[in-house]
């Protein structure tokens, strides 16, 4: 499999990082996640494309896009939507594109209606609970994947 395009992706509140829930959330912001991962692909013929949005539809949009536009591989946390969105699932289903699904907190050791994901099946693998460094751990798998 050669990985050149991958799109990363974050769901809803994920734009407030930094100030949402810093004892769950750390004090790290989407920007300064975006910038690490930026940093770790350069050099290594790698583009990254950036999407953040709270409303579903959009991020089903964002996905099917991926069906037009060169991307190889989605790094996605879909947060809340991760254990409401069949609509999400349906999306990446039908695009057929290798997925890594993150999580910064450990879902597994919070309220049970976290423990449940509609992507976790269909995904390559699932990080949760590493925090940022889940995204950056995801990244090295798409870039040693190619
Ligand atoms: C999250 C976990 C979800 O349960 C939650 O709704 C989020 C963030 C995480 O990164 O730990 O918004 O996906």
């Amino acid at each position: 499999m050669k990985v050149r395009n991958v799109l990363i992706m974050h769901g809803p509140n994920l734009n407030l990082l930094g100030m949402r829930e810093p004892d769950i959330y750390g004090a790290v912001t989407l920007q300064d996640i975006n910038r690490n991962l930026s940093k770790l692909a350069e050099n290594k013929e790698i583009k990254l494309d950036f999407f953040q949005s709270n409303a579903e539809f959009a991020l089903i949009d964002r996905i099917q896009q991926t069906m037009h536009d060169g991307t190889d591989f989605i790094i996605i946390n879909p947060a809340a939507y991760t254990h409401t969105s069949v609509a999400m699932r349906d999306a990446l289903a039908a695009v057929k594109l290798p997925f890594i699904e993150v999580h910064l907190s450990n879902v597994y050791a919070r309220e049970s209606f976290r423990q449940r994901s509609y992507f976790s099946d269909l995904a390559i693998g699932v990080i949760s609970g590493l925090g940022a460094k889940g995204y950056e751990l995801a990244l090295e798998y798409a870039i040693a994947s190619r």
